[in-house]
Formats: C-alpha cells, structure tokens, sequence
C-alpha cells in the first residue's frame, strides 16, 4: 500500500526504522469523523468508509462498541510495529474511562511503561465548560524472556 501510495517513503520505511510515535486516536463512542470532515471528503471527492472508522459517535460505548474499539486500536499498534525500532517509544493520548488501553497493549504485544495526566482545558467544541483529564500512555515493546542455553 505504502508502496504504490508513497514509492519514495516506502524505501525510506523499508531501510530506516522508526524510534517512536505520538498519536492521538478516537476516543470511544465520542465523535463520528466522517461527518465532522464531511466537507474534505466532498471538497476533494474522497469515498466515505465511516464503516471503518475507530470508535466513531454512531457505534455508541457498549460492549460491543468498545471491543471492536480494542481489536481496532490494537491492530493499528501491531500494523505500526512492522516500521518500528526494537526499541521504540510510543506515546498514546487518550482518555480511557473504560480501561481499554491494557488490554490493548496487551493485544499489540506492548506494555504500558508511564501513564501521565493531563487536564483537557480548553476545548473548542461543545461540552467546553467540563474539563476532564486525559493520560498519555507511554508504550514499548513485550521484552521476551530468553530461555536458558543448556
Ligand atoms: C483524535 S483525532 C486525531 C487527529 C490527528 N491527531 C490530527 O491532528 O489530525 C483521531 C483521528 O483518527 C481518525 N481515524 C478513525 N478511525 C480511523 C481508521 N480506521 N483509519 C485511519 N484513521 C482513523 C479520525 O478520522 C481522526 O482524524
């Protein structure tokens, strides 16, 4: 994919690991991002896949809602691992009221090694007066145990 997208970019990905990622993901249930970039999609006639779309508004935050928010998070980590250093960093902003991001590591084969808090001040958008805290995980890679040579 990045092949054909990017020719120059894949080879630099192909020889040159990258040491780390900053991202911030949907939250669960919070925003639908088709609708909210609806304009961009018309403006430059992208296709809609808002099937696709991580945790969007319309799924809700019920059981199911938040699995298929796990198993979408946790393969995009897995997918990103295939670009990264052994000893990558990767910084994920997110405000995990469900306690998703664990299991999430856990998924991806990551372990969380920091959490820290931020308070969300000032928002733009509606529901600006409530401020909340965010936590930035911070994740590396599962050490593997090596077994003992006899
Ligand atoms: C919290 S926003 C972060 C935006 C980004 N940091 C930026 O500054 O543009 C989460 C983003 O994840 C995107 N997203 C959700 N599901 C996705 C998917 N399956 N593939 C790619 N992007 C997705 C949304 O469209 C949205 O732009």
């Amino acid at each position: 994919m990045l092949r054909k997208e990017n020719p120059q970019f894949a080879e630099i990905a192909q020889k040159q690991r990258i040491k780390g990622i900053l991202t911030s993901p949907p939250y669960v249930g919070l925003i639908n991002y088709h609708e909210q970039h609806a304009y961009a999609y018309d403006l430059f006639d992208f296709k809609r896949l808002d099937e696709l779309e991580i945790g969007p508004l319309f799924r809700g935050r019920g059981r199911e809602a938040r699995e298929s928010y796990v198993h979408g998070v946790a393969e995009v980590f897995k997918n990103c691992k295939r670009f990264l250093a052994d000893d990558y960093d990767v910084f994920v902003v997110a405000n995990d009221k469900f306690n998703m991001y664990p299991t999430i590591a856990e998924i991806a084969g990551m372990h969380i090694v920091n959490q820290h808090k931020r308070p969300v001040l000032n928002r733009t958008e509606k529901n600006r007066e409530t401020a909340y805290p965010e936590t930035i995980f911070h994740l590396k890679e599962v050490q593997k145990k090596l077994e003992p040579s006899n």
